[in-house]
């Protein structure tokens, strides 16, 4: 699919625009936006509306050929609900009805002369950058494990966004944005939804070398020799009963000066989850493919800013490894010495993605981060909590980590990918005691969510640091089984953000 912006001529309007396909909207009390005004020279759309063939509601659709008023072949009015203010949700519904349509056309161009900056409290920018992601997101297709393959998408693949003289540079810098989190999302949806037979530790960091050679990445990968001399004890401690090696992926873009302090993005990486000794019920354990969705998703992040050329320095820290029950395996009871010198009990083998970040997130203090992200599939109790709409969000609570946490809810919530905040008091720390080690690695059921994120907390002392849980995000369950790409919009904008010093992370860093 391929985006373009054409800023509307103000002399010649809409009526002079060629192309296959022109969406326009309508509105819900027959009121006809300025576009649809535009074309309505010899009153066929007024028309249409007025004999009910469409209500304007949002998301409906008709199609009208030899529209006199217009150069299109054809005219495609969309609803878009009531005029006063226009709502977020009305615009994507319309958005959403326009591809449907768009892909069933014997056209191959097309064009949508949407109200753009009406949209309430949202700008051109926001608009176009949300429709090029909904467009996106509605022409992925996973078909590379299945022996027949889809046929090649029919219809419009050439969309030109018509937007106002003045908005339309912003607009453009949006859609070349969106272009490039979407190529991201698609990279971190293709490695979530292939098997963990295919998307094994080692085939997360040959996708990593191959981005790392496309975008000129640095790049290393640490194997299991490496990962004792760094005493990665409770990383190396989730790996023991795989037949699979372990992977330490480091990924560096260096958009900044040398000395710029970089974000680390740290992604859990556990290509599959059986539970280990402490091995899961069998219904759904399929969906455990995706607990490598933490890394997918700095992966996904990295394509994307390296696409962009983004003017900051970030590393993304990729611990990888299987979680298998064997002769070999850890057992609950087993206590093990961290990299940063604090010892574990494990008493659930399940609670292994803490067990891999740990290690990484001290691995991380080397960078002199100006910020740590950590991204992971943590806990079905953040699923429990927040359901699939928000990720999980948890930072200490100082003015560092207000201000960060702020900017990371604030890029979710520019891009639809949204995250809500959850505490971390001293109260649940307790919950972690052990008897014979440091910590345990599991807090009991009440507050799963939160304990998961205070056991990290203790290996992010020395840096500013967030944590998002994206168990309940990253992929959908039932008839449309599949990752969802999230939140790789929510990461780069952050950074987009942070690398026009827009963002409060700069200064908290
Ligand atoms: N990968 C799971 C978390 C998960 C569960 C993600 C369901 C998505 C859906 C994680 O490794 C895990 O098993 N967590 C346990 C922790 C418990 C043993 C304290 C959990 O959530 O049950
Ligand atoms: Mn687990
Ligand atoms: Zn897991």
């Amino acid at each position: 699919m391929d985006f373009s912006i054409k800023p509307i001529d103000a002399k010649t309007g809409l009526a002079a625009v060629k192309t296959g396909c022109l969406a326009v909207g309508v509105f819900e009390d027959k009121k006809l936006s300025q576009a649809a005004k535009e074309l309505d020279r010899h009153g066929e759309i007024s028309a249409a509306l007025k004999s009910g063939d469409i209500s304007g509601k949002p998301g409906t659709t008709l199609l009208l050929r030899g529209v006199a008023g217009g150069a299109a072949e054809r005219i495609l009015l969309v609803g878009l609900g009531k005029s006063e203010p226009l709502a977020e949700k009305n615009f994507a519904s319309a958005v959403q009805a326009i591809t449907r349509v768009f892909a069933t056309l014997g056209a191959t161009e097309g064009a949508i002369a949407l109200p753009f900056e009406e949209v309430k409290s949202r700008d051109a920018a926001w608009s176009v950058r949300a429709a090029v992601l909904a467009v996106r997101d509605a022409a992925y297709r996973f078909d590379t494990t299945k022996s027949q393959k889809e046929p090649a998408q029919s219809g419009i693949r050439k969309v030109t966004f018509l937007a106002s003289g003045a908005s339309a540079p912003a607009a453009r810098t949006a859609a070349a944005q969106a272009v490039a989190i979407a190529n991201g999302m698609d990279l971190t949806k293709d490695l979530g939804n292939l098997p963990s037979n295919i998307c094994t530790p080692s085939y997360l960091a040959d996708t990593a070398r191959r981005l790392a050679k496309e975008f000129g990445f640095g790049i290393e990968v640490l194997d299991r020799k490496q990962l004792e001399a760094l005493k990665m004890g409770s990383f190396l401690s989730v790996t023991k009963g795989s037949e699979e090696p372990p992977k330490f992926i480091v990924l560096k873009h260096t958009g900044g000066k040398t000395k710029d302090a970089p974000v680390v993005l740290v992604g859990k990486g556990i290509t599959f989850d059986t539970g280990g000794i402490s091995l899961k019920p069998g219904a759904n354990m399929d969906e455990m493919k995706y607990d490598m969705c933490g890394a997918a998703s700095v992966l996904g992040t990295f394509r994307a800013i390296g696409e962009l050329g983004l003017k900051m320095n970030v590393v993304g820290v990729i611990p990888t490894c299987e979680n298998m029950p064997s002769g070999r395996a850890s057992k609950p009871g087993d206590i093990v010495t961290s990299m940063s010198g604090q010892t574990i009990e494990i008493l659930n083998t399940d609670a292994e993605g803490r067990l891999i970040l740990c290690d990484a997130l001290t691995y991380a203090e080397r960078f002199k981060p100006a910020a740590v992200v950590d991204i992971a599939t943590l806990t079905g109790a953040c699923v429990t909590a927040l359901g699939h709409h928000n990720t999980g969000l948890f930072t200490r609570h100082d003015e560092a980590h207000d201000a960060l946490a702020n900017a990371l809810l604030a890029a979710g919530k520019a891009t639809g990918d949204t995250a809500w905040r959850m505490p971390i008091e001293d109260a649940y720390q307790e919950q972690l005691k052990s008897n014979f080690a440091d910590m345990a690695n599991i807090g009991g059921p009440p507050g799963g969510s939160i304990t998961a994120a205070c056991f990290l907390e203790r290996y992010t002392r020395k840096y500013t640091w967030a944590h998002l849980d994206i168990a309940g995000t990253a992929w959908k369950s039932g008839a449309a089984k599949g990752a969802t790409g999230r939140p790789v919009p929510l990461l780069t904008t952050f950074l987009l953000d942070c690398a026009n010093g827009k963002s409060a992370a700069k200064q908290a860093a």
